[in-house]
């Protein structure tokens, strides 16, 4: 199934992204609600830490909710916070057993008392796994973090510390870690499943260098070889970061 770990090599990306996209449309097909379709999509969620530990990916993020899903039926909103509520501490022994420590990206303290709970109780029972972290992006956009990592930078200068001296201070490292970011690593491979082109508001910072990639596979029917077909293509891009292909390959000399 695809290229092996080893025959991947240096280039297995270190932090995946996937936007898990297509249960509702999977569900309309099957003739089911679209919470049917959350809940089918909450057992590929449980499928893709495997296959990404299984394949010795440090991290992966799952879009689970963004800032703008709050525009959704309220109804949909309360079935999906339900469901992982219900569903997230059923995975905890799994997760142990497989060495995954569970985080969270995104403004939790907006979400309803019992996802929070469910979170709260997840991440600090997983909290000294070091094998793959998980992070559940919930009530999370991309515009909103780069707003507050303003907003810290602003409140970062009083009368002792200078805005000139503030500002000089700044770049894209340091401006990184006032998003709050200094954990997670840069996003090496963006997956969005459900045929959809677009970020929606995804990791904007770190979508800079990422390579993208777009399935036309609806989340609820993602698959271990879907996942790997992803592996196999992020193995065969060459990451530039602005350089040439010669440089890269070291036919030319960087100065
Ligand atoms: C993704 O599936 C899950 C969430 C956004 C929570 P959708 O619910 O967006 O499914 P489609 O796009 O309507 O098919
Ligand atoms: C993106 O999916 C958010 C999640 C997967 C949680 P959406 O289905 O909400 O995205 P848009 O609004 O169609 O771009
Ligand atoms: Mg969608």
């Amino acid at each position: 199934m695809g290229l092996s770990m080893t025959e991947r090599g240096n280039a297995l990306p270190q932090h995946v992204a996937i936007i898990m996209d297509g249960n509702g449309r999977w569900a309309k097909a099957q003739g089911l609600s679209r919470v049917e379709g959350h809940r089918k999509g909450a057992g590929r969620v449980r499928d893709v830490i495997e296959w990404a530990a299984d394949a010795g990916i440090k991290q992966v993020s799952l879009y689970a909710f963004s800032t703008e899903n709050w525009k959704r039926p309220k109804l949909e909103i309360t079935a999906l916070m339900t469901l992982m509520a219900t569903l997230l501490p059923l995975e905890i022994e799994r997760m142990n057993e497989r060495g995954a420590r569970l985080l969270t990206l995104g403004d939790t303290s907006k979400l309803p008392w019992i996802a929070r709970k469910a979170l709260d109780k997840t991440c600090k029972a997983t909290e000294s796994n070091s094998s793959i972290d998980v992070i559940l992006c919930l009530n999370y956009g991309g515009q909103q973090e780069i707003l507050e990592g303003v907003k810290r930078f602003c409140a970062s200068y009083t009368d002792d510390v200078s805005k000139a001296e503030a500002l000089k201070h700044l770049n894209e490292d340091t401006f990184r870690s006032l998003l709050g970011r200094d954990h997670i690593l840069p996003v090496d491979l963006l997956i969005r499943t459900g045929g959809e082109r677009r970020i929606s508001n995804f990791h904007l910072w770190d979508a800079a260098y990422a390579e993208l990639y777009f399935t036309g596979r609806l989340w609820p029917e993602y698959n271990q070889s879907d996942f790997h077909a992803a592996l196999d293509d992020y193995a065969g891009r060459e990451r530039r970061f602005g350089r040439t292909s010669e440089q890269l390959k070291g036919e030319v000399a960087d100065e």
